[in-house]
């Protein structure tokens, strides 16, 4: 599909390339892989939401509802639960003085649940009462796709450099192989196909350029 949220083109990750040596850290590659499908949501999101502002598309919301749900579980459920028990703890046993950076994180995870719900909740009163709820559901899109823009930022500039420095190699061997399913099967391989079918059912709804769905 040749558009951008196929391409996962916009994001801030891609500074680093996979390990050259054979599989080890391939964990790191997943991450920003994760991060790369999350910035491409984000941006559709955002795309779509302008195109309504300029009087360019009419709101459809069984994708708004299917991209919310995206940013909903696929983080929560899948995605910040193998940052936190394998590669965050493990860092934070490694280098210490990375302690305060994680806790931040950390939070940062608990407080985008509350922001997650907030979009929900907007977007669902949005669909109900239309006309002037528009502005606080664009608000609360471009609330979360800022602070989530950040977060996974933070995580790409400081903790894998940190990573990368301190783990040590059977660390690398527990985190990917935790990352390959092989700990916890809820987040393997198997269920991000299963996340990978529904970002691509998002891009066959949403319409170009960011999607190959029908224009609106
Ligand atoms: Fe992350």
């Amino acid at each position: 599909m040749n558009n951008r949220m196929a391409g996962k083109a916009e994001t801030s990750a891609g500074r680093y390339e996979p390990c050259s040596g054979g599989d080890r850290m391939r964990s790191i590659a997943i991450i920003l892989d994760e991060h790369r499908s999350l910035a491409a949501i984000l941006h559709g999101m955002l795309y779509l939401v302008r195109a309504i502002k300029n009087d360019r598309a009419t709101p459809d919301f069984r994708l708004f509802a299917a991209m919310v749900y995206y940013i909903d579980a696929f983080p929560e459920r899948f995605h910040h639960p193998k940052e936190e028990t394998y590669l965050f703890r493990l860092l934070r046993r490694r280098d210490p003085t990375a302690g305060p950076l994680l806790d931040q994180l950390h939070a940062e995870h608990r407080s985008g649940e509350v922001k997650i719900r907030e979009l929900a909740s907007a977007l669902k009163r949005y669909e109900r009462v239309g006309g002037n709820s528009f502005e606080a559901f664009a608000d609360a899109v471009d609330s979360y796709a800022t602070f989530h823009w950040r977060h996974m930022r933070t995580e790409e500039d400081q903790i894998l450099p940190l990573a990368r420095q301190h783990l040590t190699d059977s660390d690398w061997d527990e985190i990917d192989d935790a990352f390959a399913g092989n700990a916890d099967p809820m987040l393997g391989a198997k269920v991000g196909d299963e996340y990978e079918a529904l970002f691509r059912r998002i891009a066959n709804l949403a319409p170009p350029p960011i999607g190959v769905g029908p224009e609106r």
